[in-house]
């Protein structure tokens, strides 16, 4: 049986002092969390924090990743990191599309492709992240935003498809406390995996996680769906105690 992965998204938060004692808090509670299961384990990190993270999970299990990548792969790109860059700290994952990125910093459908592509070539497994927003859902349109976004990374990654993680995070019930629904949450899911379906042979191996407002109440419910394969959890990562719970309910 695939595993579940549970990637926290630490956003723009974190300082030396706090990322040492929550991924303590992490690390002294995952066993008892597994409890002899096995689940992925992974947090997402502001890149100044990388190299600090990479050294505190050394050994743990957890695996390291970032929230971002440049599309291109050097050069005069003033603030950029690139996925060679990631590689050097042992990044295993990359968000890439999240909503904030595409809200604020007005990334496309094909920049994220690229992104992804550039994830891909480095041997670091992007996170697509897409979502529809509340407008668009009221709209009827749930279906062909995500293909959509999906879409693009497909068409761009080709035969690598099989390789990325897919995030449906609705933006409506990202850090709102408003969460999808099971039902709603795996019929996208549904919709997601028969997109992989028709692009690769390989898409049962491709992990499909939920993110926003995951938090240890709903997450055993959430994951109990059938394509709902992990969770990506932004406010819930940043408590020990109930990132180790999401942990708990996603354990296999
Ligand atoms: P919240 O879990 O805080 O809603 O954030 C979800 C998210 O955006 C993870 O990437």
């Amino acid at each position: 049986m695939k595993q579940k992965l549970i990637a926290g998204n630490w956003k723009m938060n974190g300082s030396l002092a706090a990322n040492e004692v929550l991924l303590q808090g992490v690390q002294q509670g995952l066993a008892q969390a597994l409890n002899g299961k096995q689940a992925q384990v992974a947090v997402c990190v502001p890149v100044a924090y990388l190299s600090q993270v990479q050294q505190l999970v050394k050994g743990s299990g957890i695996e390291v990743g970032a929230q971002d990548v440049s599309a291109q792969e050097q050069g005069a790109y003033t603030g950029e990191t690139s996925a060679a860059m990631l590689k050097d700290f042992a990044v295993r994952y990359c968000l890439v599309g999240h909503s904030e990125r595409r809200q604020y910093h007005g990334e496309t459908d094909e920049h994220v492709a690229a992104k992804a592509q550039r994830a891909l070539s480095s041997g670091i497994t992007p996170i697509v992240c897409v979502g529809e927003t509340l407008a668009e859902r009221d709209a009827g349109k749930t279906e062909e935003v995500v293909k959509r976004q999906l879409a693009a990374v497909i068409h761009t990654n080709g035969h690598c498809i099989s390789e990325i993680v897919v995030a449906y995070e609705p933006v409506w019930a990202i850090g709102t406390g408003k969460t999808a629904s099971p039902e709603e949450a795996q019929a996208v899911h549904a919709v997601l995996r028969a997109q992989l379906h028709a692009a690769t042979e390989h898409a049962d191996r491709v992990q499909i996680l939920y993110g926003g407002s995951m938090n240890a109440a709903n997450a055993a419910q959430l994951l109990s769906q059938p394509d709902i394969d992990g969770g990506l959890i932004g406010g819930a990562a940043l408590k020990s105690a109930d990132f180790l719970t999401i942990i708990a309910a996603a354990a296999r």
